[in-house]
């Protein structure tokens, strides 16, 4: 069997760090892992329309910020098909097959659906397009009959339901529709990245991001507003690396190089941390140094993210191209749907000749 990746993110807003350490990353190092034969990355400008369809030039704006993210992170269109959501209608056709297949009081149990219905008030007032868009999120994953899907672990309710609808569409119409398996981040320090003040994610109504187009300056000033150990007050004060979020950055970012360049003082990380926790080292020391290290992330996305702003036909023919290339998979995959479910009346004169016999003509 094929293997097959599909992932995607929602159009919202610009990309962070938080992406770039609990997908991007990830999904550059699979895309030149060789192990795949299809890759599709995905838009998801139909699903961030169910929460944000009263403000549709937010998700149209993001749209090409995300495709230049993506590229500026060394997504390869040469082996990545990046592509749009909406511009995909084999999706939407496959969405309303599978709406049957799922019940009403199944939706709201989803765990994801559970806590963003809270998180954005909708309370009785759900709009069924919402409620329904792990549906979507199924033909998504099926259309590309997608082996692997890489996703973080607020997403494993979504997986879960794409393999009942895999599962009852195969029971009630024959085996057509692949089982896809979540690939989940291989660290714990990879899962998730706080937020600067110290939350539990980064997100941009927190305003607590670190941006991957960010300058040094900009980086410099947050990094320096970080949330770290509130009893570290003076030098001399011993202080605590759990819940620091300075701690954290530097448990995913820094390596022993670093030290050698930046910190001399210090040989390793464990190195570091012990002298914070007896005291004597203050939250500037340590903040410099992460902030050195976040720059040298950055950089090269930034830059090349500035290169490709100066080409965004090239940004632009990208996701037509790699949009024309989804829909001829999700064409095929559907094509076989209504094969199956008995509704593919003229793609032959199977029909036709079924009725003929009805009528004895
Ligand atoms: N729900 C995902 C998110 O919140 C985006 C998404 C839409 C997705 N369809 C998908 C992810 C299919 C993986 C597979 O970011």
């Amino acid at each position: 069997m094929e293997k097959i990746i599909l992932t995607g993110d929602r159009p919202t807003g610009k990309l962070h760090l938080g992406h770039y350490v609990g997908s991007l990353r990830n999904r550059v190092k699979l895309q030149n892992s060789g192990e795949y034969d299809d890759i599709y990355l995905m838009i998801a400008d139909s699903q961030a329309l169910t929460d944000n369809f009263d403000n549709p030039k937010k998700v149209r704006d993001n749209v090409l910020e995300v495709a230049l993210f993506y590229l500026a992170c060394g997504i390869d269109p040469n082996k990545t098909n990046i592509f749009i959501q909406s511009q995909v209608p084999a999706l939407t056709e496959l969405t309303f097959y599978y709406m049957n297949l799922v019940t009403v009081a199944r939706l709201h149990r989803n765990p994801t659906v559970k806590s963003e219905v809270k998180l954005r008030g909708f309370e009785e007032s759900i709009p069924s397009g919402f409620l329904n868009y792990p549906v979507s999120q199924a033909a998504d994953i099926t259309a590309f009959e997608a082996t692997t899907v890489p996703v973080g672990d607020d997403q494993l309710p979504m997986i879960e339901q794409t393999r009942e609808i895999v599962h009852s569409f195969n029971r009630i119409y024959g085996d057509t529709l692949v089982e896809p398996k979540e690939l989940l981040p291989e660290s714990k320090s990879a899962k998730r990245l706080p937020g600067i003040d110290g939350k539990a994610k980064m997100s941009k109504s927190l305003g607590n991001c670190i941006y991957l187009d960010d300058s040094e300056e900009e980086i410099n000033k947050k990094v320096m507003q970080m949330y770290t150990d509130p009893d570290h007050i003076k030098v001399s004060d011993p202080g605590k690396v759990e819940g620091n979020v300075v701690f954290t950055y530097l448990d995913v970012f820094c390596e022993d190089r670093h030290f050698n360049e930046y910190l001399p003082e210090y040989k390793n990380l464990d190195e570091l941390k012990a002298h914070y926790t007896k005291g004597g080292l203050g939250d500037v020391v340590i903040k410099r140094f992460l902030a050195k290290i976040i720059c040298e992330v950055i950089k090269p996305i930034r830059e090349k993210r500035e290169e490709l702003l100066q080409n965004l036909d090239y940004v632009y023919n990208v996701l037509k191209n790699g949009t024309e290339k989804a829909n001829q998979k999700a064409n095929a995959t559907l094509d076989k749907v209504r094969n199956h479910m008995g509704i593919d009346y003229f793609d032959n004169s199977k029909f036709l000749d079924e009725m003929k016999e009805k009528f004895n003509n």
